[in-house]
């Protein structure tokens, strides 16, 4: 970033010295929840409430920077129920009352996945089981939570090309042992149980121009053509955006937008839900690296702030001390992952800029 976007960043009108700024900046950074708002936009991320014991830095970090959130674990299904019939609400409960009580509002995640079911699930599921087990989680849980939330992700990473079906859907427990119209159920369970929560289908790698994103891009447009026709109540897609540094030229392009566009003619709000960018394959050179991931970040929230219909961003983490990606690809050298726009000490990296200079450029939504 350059002086004056730097100060342009900040508000900051006289024109001081690189050096005091940057010390300025370090002291107490633009929020970016108050630059997103200023285009009536949302910035937040996702959290699991151990951190905060780890780092009471980071609970201020989050507190100054966020006004949405995502449990990153708190209401999967394993983390509320470990036996059949029984759930365990206290640490979703706690992560609710947090965000209440510092006006942040809160992305349900997730009620209908693949993965992270406990075991009991696992072992229960059939042709016979399915449905009543999946209708009566949604019951159980988005009736918990009725009113309390801005959306929930109801149904998560349902598209899959790799298996091999002609309309793209993932080959999931769920669709093999209900059906295709699993998903319609979802979507009619969770407004039933609460009606004033936004419905999202949330998915992976529709953000990625290549044939795989092009196959889960015609297959979401498709399902949502179908799901419409049919009165089901979805009003929102979640683009996960757990993107890499080595596909910088096939993300934010042309082709993305159109799809973007393509969401927004069917009336859907779309949400970035899960960004960070994986470094695994970058230089050593922590310059390099995090002018890299800066670039990709502005690159990729340019092109899909210019869409109306996206209505916020929110990152899978702030600060690089705390990152799925530090287990899930680790750097061959070892050397800690950057992949978030905070550093471990909680303090702003070039991502935070580019991500800054994104949301400035973003057009005012209406
Ligand atoms: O808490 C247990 C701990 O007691 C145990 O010792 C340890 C041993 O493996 O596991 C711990 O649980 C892990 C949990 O993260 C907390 O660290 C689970 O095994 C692990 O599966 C879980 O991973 C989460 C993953 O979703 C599955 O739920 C990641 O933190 C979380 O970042 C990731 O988030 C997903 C989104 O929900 C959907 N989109 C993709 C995204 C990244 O995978």
């Amino acid at each position: 970033m350059n002086r004056r976007d730097f100060v342009k960043v900040l508000g900051v009108s006289a024109m001081a010295g690189w050096a005091s700024l940057e010390a300025r900046a370090q002291a107490a950074v633009a929020p970016l929840k108050e630059l997103a708002d200023q285009k009536r936009l949302m910035f937040g991320s996702c959290l699991a409430l151990k951190y905060f014991n780890q780092s009471p830095a980071y609970k201020e970090l989050f507190l100054s920077q966020c006004d949405i959130a995502t449990p990153e674990l708190h209401m999967k299904w394993d983390s509320l129920s470990h036996q059949a019939g029984e759930y365990d609400f206290s640490n979703a409960d706690q992560f609710v009352a947090f965000c209440a009580a510092n006006r942040i509002k809160v992305r349900g995640h997730t009620l209908v996945w693949h993965d992270s079911l406990p075991a009991w699930v696992k072992q229960k599921i059939s042709p016979e089981t399915a449905k009543t087990m999946m209708l009566d989680h949604i019951h159980a849980v988005a009736g918990h939570f009725a009113g309390k939330l801005y959306s929930w992700d109801v149904v998560n990473e349902a598209l899959d090309p790799g298996s091999q079906r002609p309309d793209g859907l993932r080959a999931s427990p769920w669709l093999q042992d209900i059906g295709v119209d699993y998903i319609e159920q979802a979507f009619r369970a969770t407004a039933a149980a609460d009606p004033k929560a936004l419905l999202v289908w949330n998915e992976n790698y529709l953000e990625v121009s290549n044939g795989f994103g092009d196959a889960k891009r015609k297959a979401m447009l498709s399902q949502l053509d179908g799901l419409l026709a049919r009165g089901v109540p979805i009003h929102g897609i979640g683009l996960e955006a757990h993107l890499r540094s080595d596909q910088a030229n096939v993300l934010g392009d042309a082709s993305y937008e159109v799809f973007l566009g393509e969401l927004a003619k069917r009336g859907m709000k779309i949400f970035i839900t899960e960004l960070d960018i994986q470094d695994t394959s970058l230089p050593v050179d922590v310059g390099a690296r995090d002018k890299a991931i800066a670039d990709l970040y502005r690159k990729f929230l340019t092109a899909s702030l210019r869409q109306p219909a996206v209505r916020g961003v929110i990152t899978w983490g702030l600060s690089d001390s705390f990152t799925w990606i530090s287990g899930y690809r680790p750097r061959k050298d070892g050397l800690p992952v950057r992949p978030l726009p905070f550093d471990a000490n909680c303090q702003p990296k070039p991502a935070y800029y580019a991500i800054a200079e994104a949301l400035e450029a973003a057009p005012r939504r209406a």
